[in-house]
């Protein structure tokens, strides 16, 4: 590690925080996320089985220089070293997710218990540590055999059944943490599985299926539904929330056919999955779009519009988009944004899209409490000579979006909570080891972490809050 526990050196040459940290409440979340396949490692110990996304990373081609999850950051082994990072940065709260396949392996067959000793070991400890977990219970590694398992559809979340195996690996997670953790998520960016998983391709199952991309994002809600009520169930008390990733979505140019393009896009990324969430039903004109049945049941809908107690918003981008007739659903281009800067995933950098998504939340849609579950930024890291990870464009981005967040409180939204995207550099999904959003850098050939300049800022940030609030 870098420095020692609680000696973390204010960020060199910080400016004074261009910050409104009166704006946070007393008691707020400054956390920092992660998720299991993209930090654990092990993917073969202790009884677990393999994930789609172990499948998927080890299809030749389909992950940026064929790299895997099988180390990653060796988290499994190595999570007290982790702990005491986020220690380091001075934060109160970590979002992190559980592993299906090291707990039902089978998807819906025997409990492991070594899979649930390690989250409890890790739980136990995160408390001890005064750091608040907060839950999610499935990003995007679904247990192989489920996917293998096709019965009604193409196995996977195309299955019904999926969405009830989900409810139940839920109550066995809740039953054995819900006395000590009362935050959780049932989904991370369901968005992704469905809509970049089933119909793009570029993550697991890689289909490119509109049918089986549907079907997917229908029983994915469904199973938010089921899983919430199977926690509540097993846990009095417990506080649910889902996870959903958004964008603006402008039109390139104020033809009609952009601007039709921007309301279908925006169909396509954001009211396809928070209008049945909110007790909507799902957009008629993205139905009309999709053509596709949906394999809809009565008492569906009202278990997908559970209310929830918190919505956690996953931010990165805003998007442009012109009409593209004979492109992919939903018939919309994203177009390059010549007047923002971008990041090392080519993302257009715009805080004002993070005020603004938290104040659609809050006024369109009536979100009772606000999180921000992910923000955050890849640029291309060295350690440099002098052993540290300068990083200033990480740390202005974390800035700027931090300060947007201070503008939606100040407006009105009822946000508790910023977790930035993330604690460790990690495997980036079909992008592997070569995009680095974390706040510590990590070397994958000796597991060396550092905390980068950016850490130490956030680190100043939380530290400012806390002296400004008591
Ligand atoms: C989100 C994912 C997260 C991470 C970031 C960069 O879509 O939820 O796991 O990969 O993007």
């Amino acid at each position: 590690m870098s420095s020692d526990l609680g000696t973390l050196r204010p960020a060199p040459a910080a400016a004074p925080l261009p910050l409104d940290v009166a704006a946070f409440p007393p008691g707020f979340a400054w956390g920092t996320a992660t998720s299991a396949y993209q930090i654990e490692g092990a993917v073969a110990e202790d009884g677990r089985a393999p994930s789609i996304w172990d499948t998927f990373s080890h299809t030749p081609g389909a992950v940026d220089n064929d790299d895997h999850g099988d180390t990653a950051c060796d988290h499994y082994h190595r999570w007290p070293e982790d702990l005491a990072l986020m220690r380091e940065l001075g934060a109160n709260a970590y979002r992190m997710s559980i592993a299906w396949p090291r707990v039902v392996p089978g998807g819906d067959g025997p409990v492991n218990a070594a899979g649930l000793d390690f989250y409890d070991r890790l739980v136990d400890a995160l408390l001890d540590a005064g750091i608040t977990p907060n839950v999610t219970l499935y990003h995007w590694d679904l247990p192989q055999a489920l996917q293998d398992r096709a019965e009604a559809s193409r196995g996977g979340w195309t299955e019904r059944a999926t969405a009830e195996h989900f409810a139940r690996y839920a109550s066995v997670v809740s039953e054995r943490l819900g006395d000590r953790v009362t935050r959780w998520a049932t989904l991370n960016e369901p968005l992704c599985s469905a809509w970049i998983g089933h119909l793009e391709g570029r993550m697991a199952p890689g289909w490119t299926d509109l049918t089986a991309a549907v079907r997917a994002s229908y029983h994915l809600l469904l199973g938010h539904g089921l899983a919430a009520a199977a926690v509540r169930a097993a846990v009095p008390g417990a506080r649910i929330g889902l996870v959903t990733n958004h964008s603006t979505v402008r039109p390139a140019s104020d033809r009609p056919e952009d601007v039709a393009a921007a309301v279908r896009a925006d169909g396509h990324s954001n009211r396809w999955w928070l209008d049945p969430v909110y007790g909507r039903g799902f957009p008629a004109d993205m139905r009309e779009l999709y053509g596709v049945e949906l394999p809809e049941r009565a008492g569906d809908m009202e278990l997908i519009a559970t209310p929830l107690d918190w919505h956690g918003l996953n931010y990165y981008f805003p998007v442009t988009v012109a009409d593209d007739p004979t492109g992919p659903v939903p018939h919309a281009r994203e177009v390059h944004h010549p007047h923002l800067p971008h990041t090392g995933m080519d993302w257009p950098v715009d805080a004002a899209g993070l005020e603004a998504l938290l104040m659609r939340l809050t006024e369109e849609y009536g979100a009772r409490r606000l999180y921000v579950t992910e923000n955050g930024s890849a640029f291309p890291d060295t350690v440099g000579p002098d052993g540290h990870v300068h990083d200033p464009d990480r740390a202005r981005y974390l800035e700027q979006h931090i300060a947007a967040c201070a503008r939606a409180l100040r407006k009105g939204a009822p946000l508790a909570g910023y977790y930035a995207w993330s604690l460790l550099d990690n495997f980036e999904w079909a992008y592997g080891y070569d995009k680095r959003f974390g706040l510590v850098h990590v070397d994958y050939a000796t597991q060396q972490r550092t905390v980068k300049t950016s850490g130490r800022r956030y680190a100043d940030i939380i530290r400012a809050h806390r002296t400004a609030t008591g």
